[in-house]
């Protein structure tokens, strides 16, 4: 890489520039063409679990303006677009034949990518679980991961080689600790031991997924994206801390890592939890089955933790940065406390650190040397203006995308494979127990009239995604 003071960063020929997206954030049309309903409906229509009462209802209605949304990705010359396919869209039930409709509305996506030169890269699971698998017992059961597979399956022969990188799981920790654990998720479980089943049963989902994928497409790019947990000590010099440490990246990290990469749940993560499962739900043979070749791993990268272990006295902080919850997600770490990092802020009240993303990179191109990395999440919500001339001066936005871009630069001049970085999001969308509170977007959406206007940072991302340099 060459960096030079006035000419900012190059980027390694043949980066992948995209952004990103997912089905329930964006699309609306939730009882169109046949699509049936999924945990988040459900979720979201029930009084009191998001904010406003937001749902994904009508979102950005990208169900019906994907044309004008292809336009938009064309305009920003990104080389790859990553969305998510909802399940219960071309499976309304989650099992039997596929719905033609909603894999139609999938294809043209497709098609329409290839058509302008951008390479689809198709999330499986990006948490819109259908409902009736969640009635059957949803990610604690083991059921779901088969009916997962055969999905994936199917989903493989529709789409076929079109798709460039097929990505089994969106950040199954939110899936499995927010969903079944906190309940700030749908679907709002609070079942400490249930979601450890879940964390399972999503790693055998994406084995088994991955296989199935394989089966039909020899040669497809298979991948799994996480969102990997910087946790750091409040005292470094603390052993009680550095302990804290150990077991947040345990159930965050570890807990994905290891079945997924290293055949094997961490010693130390059985021991921990122990008192809340003996993780029976792990049967002989499941540790093959999950462990398969990957052809990428995607990293989401937002912000850090810093943690401690609480010594009993006070009120113990909880501001972990995954909103007010019935439960914590922190299973079997209850005395773990979460201290709030020191600022910039953004609107999510997440901690601005690049740091933190050259540092992930770098400690899995260090663990798995052998694995190329992309980026395939980072973004940050600001409570965005509209100046009198329409315009969105979001600059806090792009000195984030900036500087993390940048983060990722210095991974790569210190030996980090990393082929790609996605911006989250291409545009303003329903931000989960946010609703639309939360803007992530480079371009903004009006909720009211479904119109879209670039933000200054999709200027500016156009810009460096053209030039394959970021500017100083
Ligand atoms: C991670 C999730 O994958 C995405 O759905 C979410 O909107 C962003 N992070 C921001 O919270």
């Amino acid at each position: 890489m060459n960096t030079t003071a006035n000419n900012g960063r190059e980027f390694p020929e043949g980066f992948t520039w995209g952004s990103a997206t997912a089905s329930y954030q964006i699309e609306g049309a939730a009882t169109e063409g046949g699509r049936g309903p999924s945990i988040w409906d459900t979720f979201s229509h029930t009084p009191g679990k998001t904010l406003n009462g937001d749902t994904g209802d009508v979102a950005c209605d990208h169900y019906h303006r994907w044309e004008e949304d292809l336009g938009h990705i064309a305009d920003l010359g990104l080389d790859a677009y990553r969305f998510s396919i909802a399940w219960p869209r071309v499976q309304p039930g989650g099992r039997g034949p596929l719905n033609p409709e909603g894999v139609a509305f999938y294809s043209r996506l497709v098609d329409g990518l290839l058509e302008r030169g951008v390479k689809p890269v198709a999330t499986l699971y990006h948490w819109d679980l259908p409902q009736e698998l969640e009635d059957a017992g949803g990610w604690p059961v083991r059921d779901t991961a088969y009916r997962f597979a055969e999905y994936a399956e199917l989903m493989a022969r529709e789409l076929g080689d079109r798709v460039d990188v097929w990505t089994t799981l969106n950040e199954p920790w939110c899936s499995a600790y927010l969903g079944y654990a906190s309940g700030v998720h749908a679907p709002g479980r609070t079942e400490p031991a249930a979601a450890l089943a879940a964390v399972h049963h999503l790693n055998l989902a994406h084995g088994l997924g991955g296989r199935a994928i394989r089966s039909v497409l020899p040669d497809a790019k298979v991948s799994v994206t996480l969102n990997f947990h910087v946790a750091r000590p409040v005292d470094p010099a603390s052993q009680a801390d550095q302990d804290a440490v150990r077991r947040v990246d345990a159930l965050a990290n570890r807990a994905f890592l290891g079945p997924l990469l290293e055949g094997a749940y961490p010693e130390d993560l059985l021991r921990d939890t122990a008192s809340v499962t003996d993780w029976s739900f792990v049967q002989d043979g499941d540790a093959a089955l999950i462990r398969i070749p990957l052809d990428v791993l995607g990293v989401n990268y937002y912000s850090t933790a810093l943690v401690r272990t609480w010594d009993g006295t006070g009120d113990r902080s909880s501001a972990d940065g995954h909103g007010d919850a019935a439960g914590s997600p922190w299973v079997g770490a209850d005395d773990v406390e979460f201290v709030r990092p020191p600022g910039p802020y953004t609107a999510m009240g997440w901690n601005i650190d690049p740091s933190g993303m050259t540092e992930t990179l770098l400690r899995l191109h260090r663990d798995y040397p052998d694995v190329p990395l992309m980026v395939t999440e980072n973004g940050a919500a600001f409570e965005d203006t509209v100046a009198e001339d329409g315009a969105i001066h979001d600059d806090r936005r792009i000195a984030y995308l900036h500087d993390h871009i940048d983060a990722v630069g210095q991974a790569i001049d210190a030996g980090a494979d990393v082929r790609g970085y996605f911006a989250w999001s291409l545009m303003d969308n329903f931000e989960w127990s946010y609703g639309y509170d939360r803007r992530f977007g480079i371009i903004r959406v009006d909720y009211k009239t479904g119109e879209r206007t670039w933000k200054d940072s999709a200027h500016w991302y156009r810009d460096l995604v053209s030039g394959n340099r970021l500017p100083e």
